[in-house]
């Protein structure tokens, strides 16, 4: 891989994604800089659910892609999974155990994913009420994880080394240096991690509740545009 000068890691649904003529501009943007860009996506889908929005959303394909909230890294233009992070995946993760503590919470639905790599749910609103003994109960069994709750929906139990943040983390240590400007972006719950590492980062104006709540800190840039129009109002702020 090239050396990386500058960086866009970002969440793809409700941010780079959903807002087609922003995204557009934001492209063209990126395109006269008379730097590259390089592209990594950070992502809650799974692998072939990201690759069929990539698809269909015509979108530019990235050096790296995360998925599944940040349990697996994708490199190159073939998308080879990273080994040395699958392997700490595999450690201290019991997704048997898990499955079991959660069919005392009817109202956890579980999502049905390719893979194990992560035991997701979805809930009702009706249900919220029970993330919260959901959550004591799986610390009550000493099952090492960690519980991400997005968008008042989504609930991602994680091996406890992992998650979008722990993920750029380890690609910003093997793949940038202290002189790469790096921009990171989300909208919801599930990028809170990466948004709170302390590099240049927006939160869209689209953002959900769980994110407009969030602590500031000195390098955290609040878009009053959504989705992509938002990422060029932070690359403009930042780099511009
Ligand atoms: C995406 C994924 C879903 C996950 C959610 C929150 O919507 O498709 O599996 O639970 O993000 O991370
Ligand atoms: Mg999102």
């Amino acid at each position: 891989m090239l050396e990386i000068t500058h960086m866009l890691a970002t969440d793809l649904d409700g941010t780079f994604v959903g807002d087609t003529k922003g995204l557009k501009r934001l492209i063209r943007y990126y395109e006269k800089l008379p730097y590259e860009v390089t592209l990594v996506y950070i992502t809650g889908r799974h692998r072939d659910s990201a690759l069929s929005l990539i698809k269909t959303e015509n979108l530019p394909i990235p050096q790296i892609l995360v998925t599944d909230v940040g349990t697996t890294i994708y490199e190159d233009k073939n998308f080879k999974p990273n080994i040395e992070w699958d392997e700490k995946m595999k450690q201290n993760w019991y997704p048997e155990s898990i499955r079991k503590v959660a069919l005392e919470f009817p109202q956890l639905i579980p999502q049905q994913l390719p893979a194990d790599r992560r035991v997701s749910f979805v809930i009702e609103e009706s249900g919220t009420g029970s993330v919260k003994g959901f959550k004591e109960a799986l610390a009550e069994e000493g099952i090492p994880h960690k519980f991400i709750f997005s968008s008042g929906r989504d609930i991602d139990i994680l091996p406890s080394h992992s998650g979008k943040g722990e993920a750029l983390r380890f690609i910003t240590e093997n793949y940038t240096s202290d002189d790469t400007s790096i921009l990171v972006a989300g909208d919801s719950g599930n990028d809170l991690e990466m948004l709170t590492l302390g590099y240049p980062s927006v939160i869209v104006a689209n953002a959900r509740k769980e994110l407009l709540e969030m602590k500031e800190h000195p390098n955290l840039y609040r878009a009053t545009q959504n989705c992509a129009g938002g990422i060029q109002q932070a690359w403009q702020h930042f780099y511009g």
